[in-house]
């Protein structure tokens, strides 16, 4: 695979999990951060998990330009449209951004096993909302726990739903995320579905408590990634 993936927040429990993943399984990182030193210690700790690791560090402004195609946003929802705005010039048509974003409500002062409601329906219709309209886009990831994803040496064996309003993004996202070895990708419908796995999240985060693990989801009885219509 040698098509480039940056990681904007990529220094993050998310998205280090995800570019440490994508890293080992033979696919070229960008990590990114606000600060291009942070990004380059994430990128050193890549190394060391990782060695054949082709891994770069950039501000995550150039991070998103030296990306072949997907950008995945990290970021705390609290900081996702601003971030979305500072990245934004160098978003073009080649692009798709995958949202990770869970609106859970200890953001506003909650309680984790909630989420609130946002005017746009969902963090990724709202993310949507600030991004350039050429650019591609897709919401995912959201059920993977970030401690699960630095385990490198343990397989996730887990599916993650993926939303979004064309196919043919939703395609490429899958043929990239499927690398990572045991997760696979689940056609979850439009965008606006992810109003409803977004939603997902808290109640893994009150099974992880009571029974002290990191749950995820798996969607069985699916013969292939792509839905047929
Ligand atoms: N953690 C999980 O298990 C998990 C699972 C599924 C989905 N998610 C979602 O993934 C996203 C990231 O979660 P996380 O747990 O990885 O978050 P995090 O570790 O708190 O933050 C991720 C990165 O975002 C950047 N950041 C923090 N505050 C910021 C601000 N005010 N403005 C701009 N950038 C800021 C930081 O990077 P720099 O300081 O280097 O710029 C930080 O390393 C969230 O939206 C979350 O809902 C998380």
């Amino acid at each position: 695979m040698n098509e480039s993936v940056a990681i904007v927040g990529g220094t993050g429990a998310l998205g280090f999990g995800i570019a440490a993943r994508l890293a080992k399984a033979g696919v070229p990182v960008v990590v990114g951060s606000r600060q291009a030193e942070r990004a380059t210690e994430a990128a050193e700790r890549i190394l060391r998990l990782v060695p054949h690791a082709r891994v770069s560090a950039a501000q995550n402004e150039t991070a998103v330009t030296e990306a072949s195609r997907l950008v995945v946003l990290a970021v705390p929802l609290s900081s996702q449209v601003a971030t979305a705005k500072s990245i934004s010039p160098g978003l073009t048509e080649r692009h798709i951004v995958m949202d990770t974003t869970v609106p859970l409500a200890p953001a506003v002062g909650g309680r984790p096993t909630q989420i609130v409601g946002l005017w746009a329906g969902s963090a990724a219709e709202q993310l949507r909302a600030h991004l350039p309209s050429e650019v591609g886009m897709v919401s995912g990831l959201h059920t993977l726990s970030a401690a699960l994803l630095e385990e490198l040496d343990s397989p996730l064996a887990q599916s993650t739903l993926l939303c979004g309003d064309r196919p043919a993004d939703k395609e490429y996202v899958t043929s990239i995320l499927e690398t990572i070895d045991g997760l696979h990708v689940v056609d979850a419908g439009r965008l606006d579905m992810s109003r409803l796995v977004e939603s997902i999240t808290p109640v893994l985060i009150g099974i992880n408590r009571r029974y002290t693990t990191h749950a995820g989801v798996s969607i069985t009885g699916l013969t292939s990634s792509l839905a047929h219509s």
